[in-house]
């Protein structure tokens, strides 16, 4: 048995023999050569370059070729509308194999785009592994997210289909998604040829002649599909994720890096086998529903869970051990904002001891920083170990971790634990120089990313160097802070940039800054993300009229929120908006939002020399103080 350090040392002395030994858990058509890595033309680098596979194969019919057929694959929970179904692997091949049936008769070839824009339904995992079946790329969508969000990505994504339903359930309330749909195709350029949509009877959508057609009809019809060889290095997804600036960026997935890393990372990390049931209370629309709703377990060959509920209100807050007991759970992931909301409904955790969750063995979280409080209430009540650890869309698997399944480690309260092999972690000061342990810094890899993390931005190479690569050459920068103790423990403290988490959902202040500065009242705006006791963080609006505006607070407030909630989505969560006289900048003009974020949060943050109005700042002080509430 091979321990963590022996595993970690390896694993960045040695790359190449460490990803070729863990590529063998894949079935490849054209297996890896020599070259493990392409490192000829950095600082892009590929993994796999020269082998050849298909992801869906890989995640489905192996499994049914090697006898699993009859068990469960896929279970769909959903409290929502009172329904449980279950898909064996062989039925579940049925159903991809006729969805890329279906594609393929639309004219979806190898490498075309499909945008998924979907609730919490089978049909949605359906839809992606199909597109992995015929090469194409997929980009879901989150369904809480507005027309004008949807727009933007079925324009960069230029889709040849868009695979949708016509609603989704947000506990008792059904959101049409197909006017939403509709809107988005309006508003963007880019017009996709087909548009398949999934009728829900809680409320069944008119489709659009010419351009719409019925997910079951089409299904009935479908020739199915066989699985199409595509080269490791061909993109399997694209992800949109909120960065600083600018529009969304388009997150690349490859498939044969992605395959192995995620497959590695359920042995190693999740401590899963083939038949286990996982679970990851997460939503498909985000990367943890890519990775460990759909890929991750069906390449272990485990029975995972599709869970269309919240962790409260569907119907209480047993809901998660209710699902635990019912399908014999053995490993759950989901987002601390989940447990702060049972624990704010159950706070003596009495629902729990109602089901018998003998089959439940460890619980992994991650989206936002779990913070002790909620790590100390969770390993009470629930009894297994509790794992926190670091990751983000861009890396699509753990970039810090306790490896359950290697060698389990002392847990140490608010920190991810160890780099995972193959991430070679750096916390550095503003010029890139190492910090000693114990000092707070920004939180960058050594390039290469290991197997799994995105090889580039979609059709934008520039944009993927210039956010992520540039500012300290020959390292990856995660836009999070924290440090690493003595024992080297890494602790992540929260974002160094413009990006929020809101509920376990990134969001960009950015993008709600141009939003409400494109209110007629608006003369300028600062937007920070301040805490929150249940989502984590919420974002908070600092307004400056234009002068001669006499509009109220209310009246700009209830505007604003109408306004967020149309272009970004209900999900932002935006509620706060406060008119000030000023906001305080730098002598060049430029907003002091760190300093407004570090007030905000409680710390003593220095005044910059560089201010320009050190009035500004103190007239906003005390608001800031009370920003965190
Ligand atoms: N489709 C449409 N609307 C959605 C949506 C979806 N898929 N997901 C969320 N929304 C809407 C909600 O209905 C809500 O709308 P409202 O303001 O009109 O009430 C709004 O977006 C905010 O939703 P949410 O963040 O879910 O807040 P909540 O108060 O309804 O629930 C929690 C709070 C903590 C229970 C909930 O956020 C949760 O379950 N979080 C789990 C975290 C998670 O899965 N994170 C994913 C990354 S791991
Ligand atoms: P996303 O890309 O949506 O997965 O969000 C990634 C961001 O969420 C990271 O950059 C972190 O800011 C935050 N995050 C995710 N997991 C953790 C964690 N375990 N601890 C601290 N922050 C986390």
């Amino acid at each position: 048995m091979t321990t963590y350090a022996e595993e970690y040392r390896r694993s960045l002395g040695d790359p190449e023999g460490f990803w070729r030994d863990a590529s063998a858990a894949i079935t490849w058509v054209k297996a890896p050569g020599e070259r493990i890595l392409d490192a000829s033309n950095p600082p892009f680098y590929r993994w796999f370059p020269d082998a050849e596979m298909n992801t869906c194969y890989n995640a489905v019919d192996r499994h049914v070729e090697a006898g699993r057929g009859e068990q469960a694959a896929l279970v769909y929970d959903s409290p929502v509308t009172g329904t449980q179904r279950t898909y064996t692997y062989s039925e579940l091949l049925r159903e991809v194999a006729a969805f890329a049936g279906v594609l393929r008769g639309s004219g979806v070839e190898k490498g075309d785009r499909v945008v998924i824009y979907m609730p919490m339904v089978p049909e949605a995992v359906v839809a992606m592994l199909a597109c992995a079946r015929i090469g194409a790329v997929h980009s879901v969508v989150f369904g809480g997210f507005a027309a004008h969000e949807l727009a933007l990505r079925i324009d960069d994504a230029a889709p040849k289909a868009i695979v949708s339903a016509s609603c989704g359930i947000e506990v008792n309330r059904v959101i049409e998604y197909k006017p939403i749909l509709d809107r988005a195709i309006d508003l963007s350029e880019h017009k996709p040829g087909v548009c398949v949509i999934l009728q829900r009877p809680q409320a069944p959508a008119p489709l659009v002649d010419g351009r719409d057609v019925d997910w079951a009809e089409a299904m009935a019809a479908a020739e199915p599909a066989e699985c199409v060889t595509v080269a490791a290095t061909d993109p399997l997804y694209i992800l949109y994720t909120s960065g600083t600036t600018g529009g969304p960026k388009g997150v690349v997935r490859d498939n044969g890096g992605h395959a192995v890393a995620l497959h590695w990372s359920m042995a190693y990390i999740y401590g899963a086998r083939p038949g286990d049931v996982y679970w990851a209370a997460s939503d498909i629309g985000w990367v943890v529903g890519h990775s460990y709703i759909v890929y991750a377990p069906l390449l272990m060959g485990c029975t995972t869970i599709l869970y269309e509920g919240k962790p409260v209100g569907t119907p209480d807050a047993g809901a998660f051990w209710r699902v635990i007991a019912e399908h014999g759970v053995n490993v759950l992931f989901t987002a601390p904002t989940a447990f702060r909301a049972i624990r704010r409904e159950d706070p003596s955790g009495s629902l729990i001891a109602k089901y018998d969750l003998s089959s439940f063995r460890c619980l992994f979280l991650a989206g936002e920083r779990l913070d002790p409080e909620t790590y100390h209430w969770a390993r009470e009540h629930v009894g297994t170990p509790v794992v926190d650890h670091w990751w983000q869309t861009e890396t699509g698997w753990a970039i810090a971790a306790n490896p359950m399944g290697l060698e389990p480690m002392v847990t140490k309260p608010g920190s991810a634990t160890m780099p995972a092999p193959g991430y070679d972690v750096r916390v550095v000061d503003s010029e890139g120089q190492e910090v000693d342990r114990g000092v707070d810094g920004e939180i960058v890899i050594r390039l290469p990313l290991p197997p799994g993390c995105l090889p580039t931005l979609w059709q934008d190479d520039d944009r993927y160097v210039d956010s992520y690569l540039s500012r300290y050459p020959g390292y990856y920068i995660t836009g999070d802070g924290g440090h690493r103790d003595a024992d080297g423990y890494l602790f992540v403290m929260g974002r160094v940039d413009d990006v929020i988490n809101v509920a376990g959902h990134r969001l960009s202040t950015g993008t709600m800054e141009e939003v409400i500065a494109g209110h007629p009242d608006v003369a300028e705006c600062a937007v920070i993300g301040v805490r929150d006791e249940l989502k984590g963080q919420v974002p908070r609006a600092f307004v400056v009229l234009k002068a001669g505006s006499t509009i109220d607070n209310d009246t700009l407030r209830s505007e604003l929120v109408a306004r967020i909630r149309d272009q970004i989505g209900a999900v932002a969560s935006f509620h706060s908006v406060d008119i000030v006289a000023a906001l305080p900048k730098t002598r060049s003009g430029k907003i002091l939002r760190k300093t407004m974020r570090g007030i905000a949060d409680g710390h003593d943050e220095p005044i910059p020399s560089t201010i320009d109005d050190p009035g500004a700042l103190e007239a906003l002080r005390p608001l800031l103080s009370s920003a965190a509430n």
